[in-house]
């Protein structure tokens, strides 16, 4: 395959993150759009994008894109596209999923139907069948309509991304493990600074930051649908994808990654992922309420999710449990606080203004991530 166009979603609000995952990479970025990222990749880029990429749900190819403000352009645009350049005679194409945003067209089930008759339309002409029997391999097709620009896609991925494989369990409101890949990121946080997560849960934020210290790639316990491909992609690259990331774990380092939780069904939970995860020796679970959080070290980082009071935790702790988090941060010397949060009483409770405000979207819902920005530590004399 030569140079195509794919694609990224993200949580609102991580784009810069996704972007420069990509370029690291190695990939040119073509476009930045709320929640997704475009680049430019080959046959390659699918596999070690699924496999490295730790900050988006899937890798989409892009087919084509056009204009339609109603269902016979968008017939006609969809029916134009080169499918068979994609799609065997064998192959099974669902339109798994349409989205639509300020556009003419608006009702999923509708665009999903006429983009497969579409298809079907084409595909028809193409290999002279009548009929086809979809007994091979899955293409399933994405369609985003945005102030009625088509975008037309293939989804490499399957299972989305953020199941890296670790969390066969979860506490009551898990965080994505994109979105707490993405949070880390967004901290200045390196392997070699002390990381604790207060309110861990089923210990995701901790677990992401371990799999980063260790080099260990979020997709290297998982299978990704374009595997099962055999027309686009060679078997080989796949297998030197799995190499490449196997060769770049790196297990001998340090680590000060603690994860605590008030709840001590949860710190099992916790471990047991981070078993599955092969991280459980670089991360210390406890229990531990928040009023007792404290650490020797100097220069370490707090990253967040405490309850937001939305699901699991009446709104009425919530003062009590911010302010306990307030007053043990102002007792750490030199640490610096990240925390995402819906509660909007948070930054009178940790006592002051946060240095830094990101809004973020964790699914549907608006959070904030407050950044409580502690001094870098001096640095070190060369011998
Ligand atoms: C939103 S959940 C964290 C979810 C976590 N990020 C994950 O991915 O699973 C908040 C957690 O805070 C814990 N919690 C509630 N009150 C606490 C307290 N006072 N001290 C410590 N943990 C507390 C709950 O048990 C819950 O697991």
């Amino acid at each position: 395959m030569d140079l195509m166009e794919l694609s990224a979603p993200c949580h609102f609000g991580t784009e810069a993150v996704l972007k420069k995952e990509i370029y690291d990479l190695g990939y040119d970025i073509k476009k930045v759009e709320d929640g997704r990222i475009t680049f430019l990749g080959d046959a390659e880029a699918i596999c070690r994008g699924n496999m490295f990429l730790r900050t988006t749900e899937r890798v989409l190819v892009n087919v084509g894109s056009f204009r339609a403000t109603t269902f016979e352009e968008l017939f006609q645009g969809i029916k134009a596209l080169e499918w068979e350049n994609y799609i065997p005679s064998d192959g099974k194409f669902l339109v798994t999923k349409a989205t639509s945003i300020k556009s003419k067209l608006f009702s999923p089930s509708d665009i999903q139907s006429i983009v497969k008759k579409a298809m079907v339309e084409r595909l028809k002409d193409v290999y002279q069948v009548n009929w086809f029997e979809e007994t091979g391999s899955s293409y399933p097709i994405r369609i985003f309509l945005l102030k009625d620009e088509v975008t037309v896609t293939i989804d490499t991925t399957g299972t989305s991304l953020h199941k890296r494989g670790y969390r066969l369990l979860t506490s009551k409101a898990p965080i994505t493990e994109t979105l707490a890949a993405a949070l880390i990121q967004l901290t200045p946080w390196r392997k070699d600074r002390v990381l604790v997560d207060p309110f861990c849960g089923s210990g995701t934020i901790a677990i992401e930051a371990a799999l980063m210290a260790a080099n260990i790639a979020p997709g290297i316990n998982r299978q990704f649908l374009a595997e099962s491909w055999e027309n686009l992609i060679d078997k080989s690259l796949w297998e030197d994808v799995r190499e490449e990331a196997n060769d770049l774990v790196d297990l001998n380092i340090q680590t000060d990654i603690q994860g605590y939780d008030i709840d001590s069904d949860v710190i099992k939970i916790a471990r047991e992922n981070a078993r599955m995860a092969g991280v459980l020796d670089l991360i210390h679970f406890q229990q531990r309420a928040v009023k007792d959080l404290h650490h020797p070290k100097k220069y370490g980082f707090i990253i967040t999710n405490p309850p937001y009071g939305e699901r699991i935790e009446e709104k009425e702790n919530l003062p009590i449990i911010y302010g306990d988090l307030g007053a043990r941060f102002a007792e750490l010397d030199s640490w610096s606080a990240y925390i995402i949060t819906s509660y909007e009483g948070t930054e009178a409770c940790m006592g002051r203004k946060a240095d830094k405000n990101r809004k973020i979207y964790n699914g549907m819902l608006k959070t904030y991530f407050y950044q409580y920005l502690g001094p870098k530590p001096p640095r070190r004399k060369k011998s």
